[in-house]
Parts: structure tokens; sequence; C-alpha cells
């Protein structure tokens, strides 16, 4: 498996390549779908949530699939109710001890058996050369989603909580790191090779309390997975200016945004395979400012232990499918 011998430091004949957001509405397969299911409905089913995870395999030579599903499928599986609008939107945010305390943080691995079914049918549908990832998103940002109760801009609420009531922040994390454990390892037992954590919102936080709440939060949670031997990605959308601590998450791999130089991530990471981070506006462009674009990455990964061909963050739906059949030719040929 070309993306496990990369991160095994074996020796790999090219660079390999997935994409956040691989599955998603700029595929007119996906919107077909889409126009008969709800989101929560597509997430339920195991047989839709591997067409959904097989649709860009079947159209691009990529070297991984990553399942189908959303990070807060986790906060359902907690007991907290969330519906998508497509932005999710949580009915009755946490913000209070007694919220935190109702959390059913114990077995979730019972309580997503739609998602492991899906992950069984996708590895044993999908060729052996091919990566299977599961994923789920990082403490501090499921966290952030189930106070705030919606994505945000400057995360009001859950900083409220965060200095006002630091005990029972501290519990909301450890919390929501409990329950990640058996999720992302029942991941792993039904068949993902490895797993992405996505800390999409930690970078609203200043540099001390990054390391104080979501590094913290996240490294017992990477800890516990290394038994699992299937490495871990860690995603940090806004990654420059926590790059001096990132080696302390533990993970096997660190993924970065497109405003993170990648020179910054080499020096500050050594040792550590990095992941990303074309700017996924650029497929909105044609196709020599592609090719152009995508041996820039890849020069600029230059140095690093491997490097993991991907986005800064996910696909856009405004993009082409001729435009991603373009990337992954550009970075085939290599
Ligand atoms: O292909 C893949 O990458 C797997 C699928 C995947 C989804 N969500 C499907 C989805 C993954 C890995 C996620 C992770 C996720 N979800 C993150 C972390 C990555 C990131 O973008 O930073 C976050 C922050 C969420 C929360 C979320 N879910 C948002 C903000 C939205 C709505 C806005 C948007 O980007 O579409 C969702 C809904 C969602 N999750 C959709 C999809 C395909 C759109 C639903 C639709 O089709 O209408």
């Amino acid at each position: 498996m070309l993306l496990l011998d990369l991160i095994e430091g074996k020796p790999i004949k090219r660079t390999p390549i997935w994409l956040m957001r691989q599955a998603g509405r700029y595929l007119p397969e996906y919107r077909a779908i889409k126009e008969r299911h709800t989101f929560l409905e597509m997430c339920h089913d195991p047989e839709l949530v591997f067409e959904i995870t097989m649709q860009p395999l079947r159209r691009f030579d990529l070297d991984a699939a990553i399942i189908f599903s959303d990070i807060l499928i986790l906060a359902e599986a907690i007991g907290v109710p969330v519906d998508f609008l497509p932005e999710p939107h949580i009915q009755q945010p946490l913000r209070s001890a007694s919220d935190v305390a109702k959390l059913a943080t114990h077995n979730v691995q019972h309580r997503i058996g739609f998602l492991l079914e899906a992950i069984r049918r996708v590895r044993q549908g999908l060729p052996e050369e091919k990566a299977l990832l599961g994923f789920a998103g990082a403490p501090f940002t499921v966290a952030a989603y189930m106070v705030e109760g919606k994505g945000s801009k400057d995360f009001v609420e859950v900083k409220r909580l965060m200095y006002q009531n630091k005990t029972v922040f501290r519990d909301l994390l450890a919390k929501v790191g409990e329950a990640l454990v058996p999720f992302l390892q029942a991941q792993i037992e039904a068949g993902c090779n490895l797993v992405q954590i996505f800390d999409s919102w930690a970078s609203v936080l200043s540099f001390d309390d990054y390391c104080e709440f979501a590094l913290e939060a996240v490294r017992p949670v990477i800890m516990a997975l290394k038994a699992q031997k299937a490495p871990v990605i860690y995603y940090i959308n806004g990654a420059a200016p926590y790059l001096g601590v990132l080696k302390e998450t533990g993970a096997d791999v660190i993924s970065i945004d497109h405003r993170t130089n990648p020179r910054h991530a080499i020096e500050a990471l050594q040792g550590l395979v990095l992941q990303g981070n074309m700017d996924p506006a650029v497929l909105l462009a044609d196709e020599a400012v592609i090719r152009e674009q995508a041996r820039k990455t890849l020069r600029a990964f230059k140095g690093a232990k491997g490097h993991i061909f991907n986005l800064g963050h996910g696909v856009l739906k405004e993009t082409s499918v001729e435009a991603i059949e373009c990337l992954v030719d550009e970075v085939h040929r290599a």
C-alpha cells in the first residue's frame, strides 16, 4: 500500500495522493444521490456510504479512500443530535456542567454500527493497494461545535466556557477524548488502514490555549491509538503558529493547510511525514495553472521525511471533475 509504505519509510515509486472531501458536492453522481436523501440518511446507510466513498475512486487514480461520514457523527453517538442544513446545527448546545455530565461517552462503538458496516464493505471492495482512511474530529473541534451549536467565526460561547469555567471545559474535552478512542479503534478494527484527526477549529486559540486545551486533549487520544498499529494523521487548519509543538501530538503525519509554509513545517517537524497543502482554489483555474501549482507543491515538500499530496483544506464544491483528473495526472507524472 503506497500510503502506508511511505509512512513506514519504505521506498516508494511516487508521491501518494488523496484529497480531503474527495467525495461530495462537486461530483454529479454524489449530487444525484443527494437529491433523494438527506445528509444524515446517507451517513446512516452502509450501502450509500459504500457507494459515495467509492465514487471518487472510480473516476480518479487516488491512493486512498476516506470513509464518507462527518466529524459530528461522534456528537450524535454521545447523545448530542445534529442536523445538517447542510451546515451542522445542534438544537441544544452544551453550556453547563449538567449538560456535560449527560454525555453518553461509554461504548460508542455500539452506536456506530452503520459506519463500521460501511467500513467493512469498502475495505472489501477496494483494491489491495489503496488505503482506507477512517477519521474523527479532534476533541477541541468537536467540543467547539457542541458548545456553539453551529460553525462560528469567533467562537464566543466556547471561549466563554473555556475562560469562565475551565473545569467544565476540561471535563468536556476529556469526555470527547474518551469517546474518540473507541470510536477510532472500532474504525481501525473494521478495516481502516489509518485514521485522520481533524482539528479544523483549533487555530482560533491563542498559542498558550492551544497547548493547554487542544493539544493536551488530542495527545492522549493519539497515544491510546498507538497500540493499534494504524498510523495517525493530525490535520490542523491554520497550523503555522503551532508548528513548534505539533510533534507533541504524537501523530505519525501532520497535515498542513495552504497558508502554512511547507519549509517552516519541514524545519519544525523533522522526522515526521507531512501532508498537504495546495490551495483548493487552484483547482478552479485552467489546466496549465493546476499542473504548475501541483509541481510547485511537490517541490516545496522536498526535504521532508515523506510527503502525501493533498490540498490545504477540502475540495470546493465549485471544482470540476476535469480539474481533479488533471491534478492526479500531474502528481503521477512527477
Ligand atoms: O470525502 C471526505 O473527505 C469524507 C467526508 C467528510 C465530510 N465531512 C462530509 C460532509 C469529512 C472528512 C468531513 C469532516 C468535517 N465535517 C470537518 C473537518 C474537515 C474540515 O472541513 O475542516 C468539519 C469541520 C465538518 C463539519 C461540517 N459538516 C460542515 C462545516 C459541513 C457543511 C459545510 C460543508 O463544508 O459542506 C458539513 C456537512 C458535510 N460533511 C457535507 C459533506 C459532504 C455537505 C453535506 C451536503 O452534501 O449537503
